[in-house]
């Protein structure tokens, strides 16, 4: 049942930062976009107009929009992408969600500016969260900003084959802060208002095209209440962890001096990588009380200490603690009997230049990545979904390897370099209609080691096992959790380390899953699902709708 329907209109619109006036694509004019509002269970129907001028398609992350694949959103995989002048109408179908999640632009990288929160309330409205009703709530999107158009950061990293370059700002719902050069106190920074005593929900998404961050509050410890729209066992950390595409729901009460003004803040976290050192930033809001004796207030923001960049410990130490709530509201049911285990490794890699010239990666090469040593070819002018339902020959194999075709020591330092070279192709892993599946990705240090924010579209995935080094099959499942699992659709694998996931593949369609730093995701750590139909009418896809894209 449609509880809503809204209009995108997706159009160019001047925003100033850093002292810089660009165009940016935003949708109805906003930049972060509008807030989704349902509650679990709806049917959302949007209606995307693309007035830019260029190729575009949204994404509703983290919503398994059960049996409709048709609208899920990334270009070339279930659509073509929606070109200027075009409309799509697009329905969100909510199920079994609940908390936060959010929307984003899936062509090139143009989510920097598009994207959105999408907030889902509990049928019976705000009074049946888990946790006691917070006084209000707010969605606080992290972000990256660029001085230059994002098309053109685009362009050039996949022109030059080497690391894109780094973004001029971190930002908190679109704003850089206090911290950066240029920025002025009054525009560049967002503001919160509270009340003393009173607690808050801030529904956090992380955006960051390339990083993961960290994020505090100075003087206010943080409740972790949910994430990726599904509940946790409550519990108490002075700083959060966040990958792009991960969302977490977090309280805090408005308890300490009101006096004081006191900043949240944000900066990188758990990577090495030179494009991350070199934004070595802080990105920064304020948060003040409301109805204070004005000539008694500080007018210096107290600042909270986040753990340093290059702290990959405390970043798996938080994500560690994540446990679904699990009670007689919210049961949990993680497959025990495993029909489909996988191992999947993931990998930078480095390919030839195109046409003898020299790249910008390693001795003159281009930069890539790989899971299971495939380094995922967009398959344009078609996408894969329509490929599956019509019947198209040629536009993909099924031939996605359930094992990484070489066993050697993944996390070694010195990896042989002829581990660097990738297979380039489209293969997708076709599965059972129901199957219980189980994936390991082992992170390698083929190239250069890193941490990589996996994200599988049309399922919530739980995660039984996160660890260091390389997973061990004999002693590592049998440390699996399998009673109170979080429930997620992004979880970092760790810098040369592992987790294990298990989902069922209840959702017919084509699925797809990548890395969610987007260079990684560019240069090929991606593939897709085909979850085969049922036998029951309500086990199979349903049919597209008329007006898909056309290529
Ligand atoms: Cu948030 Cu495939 O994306
Ligand atoms: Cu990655």
């Amino acid at each position: 049942e449609a509880w809503a329907r809204y209009s995108f209109v997706v159009e160019e619109t001047p925003y100033t930062r850093l002292c810089g006036t660009k165009n940016i694509l935003t949708v109805n004019g906003t930049f972060p976009g509008p807030t989704l509002y349902v509650r679990r269970g709806d049917t959302v129907v949007v209606d995307v107009y693309n007035k830019g001028t260029r190729n575009i398609t949204i994404h509703w992350h983290g919503v398994k929009q059960s049996r409709n694949p048709w609208s899920d959103g990334p270009e070339y995989i279930t659509q073509c992408p929606i070109q200027p002048g075009a409309k799509f109408s697009q329905n969100i179908i909510f199920s079994t969600e609940e908390g936060t999640l959010w929307w984003h632009a899936h062509s090139e990288w143009d989510r920097a500016t598009v994207h959105g929160a999408i907030i889902i309330y509990p049928k019976n409205g705000t009074d049946h969260y888990p946790f006691p009703k917070p006084h209000a709530e707010f969605p606080i999107i992290l972000g990256e900003w660029w001085k230059q158009d994002i098309d053109k950061v685009y362009n050039d990293a996949i022109q030059s084959g080497g690391d894109p370059v780094a973004s001029d700002a971190l930002t908190i719902n679109g704003q850089p802060g206090d911290f950066y050069p240029c920025s002025s106190k009054s525009a560049d920074t967002f503001k919160l208002k509270v009340d003393f005593g009173k607690t808050y929900l801030l529904r956090l998404v992380n955006n960051a095209l390339q990083i993961s961050l960290y994020f505090a509050i100075a003087n206010h410890t943080l409740a972790v209440v949910g994430s990726d729209a599904s509940y946790l066992k409550p519990f108490v950390t002075d700083y959060i962890s966040i990958s792009p595409g991960q969302t977490i729901d977090v309280l805090f009460t408005a308890n300490q001096n009101p006096n004081h003004l006191y900043y949240m803040a944000a900066g990188v976290s758990s990577d090495a990588t030179p494009l991350v050192v070199e934004n070595n930033t802080t990105t920064t809001a304020i948060i003040h009380y409301n109805n204070q004796n004005h000539t008694s207030r500080s007018t210096t923001p107290l600042i909270p200490k986040l753990p340093s960049y290059d702290d990959t410990i405390s970043s798996v130490n938080f994500t560690s603690r994540f446990r679904s709530l699990v009670d007689k509201n919210h049961p949990i049911d993680v497959p025990k009997h495993i029909r489909k285990r996988m191992f999947f490794t993931v990998s930078m890699n480095t390919l030839p230049c195109p046409n003898d010239t020299s790249c910008q990666g390693p001795n003159g090469s281009r930069l890539a990545t790989s899971v299971n040593n495939i380094s995922f070819v967009t398959p344009t002018p078609i996408d894969l979904l329509e490929a599956y339902y019509y019947q198209i020959k040629g536009a993909f194999g099924v031939k996605f390897p359930s094992f990484p075709p070489l066993k050697f020591n993944f996390t070694a330092e010195d990896q042989p370099s002829y581990l660097e070279t990738p297979k380039r192709g489209i293969e997708l892993k076709v599965l059972k209609y129901n199957a219980s599946v189980q994936i390991v990705f082992q992170g390698t240090s083929i190239v250069d080691p890193s941490e990589h924010p996996m994200h599988l579209h049309g399922f919530s995935f739980y995660v039984v096992g996160i660890g260091s080094g390389n997973f061990d099959k004999h002693k590592d499942r049998l440390k699996f959790n399998l009673v109170d699992p979080p429930l997620q659709n992004t979880i970092a694998v760790p810098l040369n380390g592992w987790i294990a996931i298990r989902f069922k593949a209840d959702n017919p369609g084509v699925w797809f899953m990548h890395c969610h730093f987007d260079r990684h995701m560019s240069w090929g750590m991606d593939m897709a699902f085909i979850v085969k139909n049922g036998k029951t009418p309500n086990t199979q896809m349903l049919p597209p709708p008329p007006d898909m894209p056309p290529c």
